[in-house]
């Protein structure tokens, strides 16, 4: 199979590059990445060398040379997106341009190359917060931040495309994802390379919002699967079943660097904060995928990581990501006097 794999050079799309390349030696990659704040050409420095991988520095809103690169493939597997939630908050047109406009342009570049397959890479975040019971793949999609709208938009245009072409598309929905290479503005990395540094750990509201964290391998062999077995025109969600709130990561992450819990730094909540996340992801583990890492052995396994790769996240915590953290966090207004954020 002959992929063209967008976002391959990011956090996940990264990992699932890796490992096609690892595990699959019929496949070749072609890689389509921005390099946006979060694209890092590092993360693909294992595989560089590889004459099975091709990296193409460019834009998924760019029809012709999507339309090029589609004549060259079989199949596209969609990671491109802009993905921070907080960073939807500040600026959501370019969560619409990339999420929603760019996944126009590449099913438009699929349909006319005559592609089998096309896999857009969603996210559990359509559903909006399930405050009881778990996400089904035919539960109505309630986006509420400008980041899940964005990824829902996207969705439905997928579903407009089988409808009206037959365009044989499959959707993963994962839910949220750790691992090394990720960059540290999510809750884990974030925390990890803060704890390193004895910065105060944000946590939003009470900290009791809960997410389902999926390890990135796991997130990326559920991509192949879905890929090579799924049935086109269904969605697929991915998650572990497990139930984490913040200050589980928080002291998770503590623990694991032998830090205070005193770093623990209660701040204003997220505006629209979904409460939770959870998903049924029994249609995937039907497909022959289960998840590996058990999260407390991922966690581990990622603080590892990062106190082993300083020189790949030190440059990231400069300039622009203080300017954000700056804009994004605010002190509860009691401690707004003694704490710096
Ligand atoms: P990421 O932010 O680490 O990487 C995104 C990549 O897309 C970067 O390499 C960036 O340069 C590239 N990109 C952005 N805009 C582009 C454009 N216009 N053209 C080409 N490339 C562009 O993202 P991630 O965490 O690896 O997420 C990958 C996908 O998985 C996204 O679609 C996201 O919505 C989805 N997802 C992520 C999570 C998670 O927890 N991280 C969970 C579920 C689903
Ligand atoms: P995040 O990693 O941003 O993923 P998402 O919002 O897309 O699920 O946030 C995960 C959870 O952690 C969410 O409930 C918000 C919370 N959170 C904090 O409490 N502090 C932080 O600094 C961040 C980034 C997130």
């Amino acid at each position: 199979m002959r992929l063209l794999v967008t976002g391959g050079a990011g956090f996940i799309g990264s990992e699932f590059v890796r490992m096609t390349l690892a595990t699959h030696a019929d496949s070749s990659v072609v890689v389509l990445d921005k390099l946006t704040y979060a694209g890092n050409l590092a993360n693909l420095a294992p595989v560089l060398h590889e004459p099975r991988l091709r990296f193409v520095h460019g834009d998924i809103c760019d029809a012709a040379l999507v339309a090029d690169l589609a004549r060259e493939t079989d199949a596209i597997v969609n990671f491109a997106a802009e993905t921070h939630v907080d960073r939807s908050l500040q600026a959501p047109g370019r969560f619409i341009q990339t999420d929603v406009y760019g996944t126009f342009v590449l099913m438009e570049a699929a349909r006319h190359a005559g592609h089998e397959r096309y896999l857009q890479v969603s996210t559990d975040e359509v559903y909006g917060e399930v405050l009881m019971g778990f996400s089904a793949e035919a539960d109505a999609l309630r986006p509420r931040s400008p980041y899940s709208a964005s990824k829902a938009g996207a969705e439905m245009l997928v579903s407009a495309y089988r409808a009206s072409y037959g365009f044989p598309a499959l959707v993963t929905r994962g839910s949220n994802t750790f691992g090394p290479y990720q960059y540290p503005e999510k809750i884990i990395p974030l925390f990890i390379t803060n704890a390193i540094d004895d910065r105060p750990l944000p946590l939003y509201g009470s900290g009791e919002a809960v997410r389902d964290y999926v390890y990135v391998g796991d997130h990326a062999r559920a991509v192949d699967t879905v890929l090579r077995r799924g049935t086109p025109g269904e969605d697929y969600n991915v998650g572990c079943g497990n139930e984490v709130n913040g200050i589980r990561v928080a002291g998770e992450v503590l623990r694991a660097l032998g830090k205070p819990e005193s770093l623990i730094a209660f701040v204003q909540d997220r505006p629209g904060h979904d409460y939770r996340y959870a998903l049924d992801s029994s249609k995937l583990d039907a497909l022959g995928w289960s998840p590996q890492m058990e999260f407390a052995a991922g966690i581990a396994t990622t603080v590892r990581w990062y106190c082993e790769h300083e020189d790949w996240w030190r440059p990231l915590k400069s300039g622009e990501f203080w300017e954000f953290y700056r804009r994004n966090y605010k002190p509860l207004p009691a401690l707004a006097a003694c704490r710096d954020f």
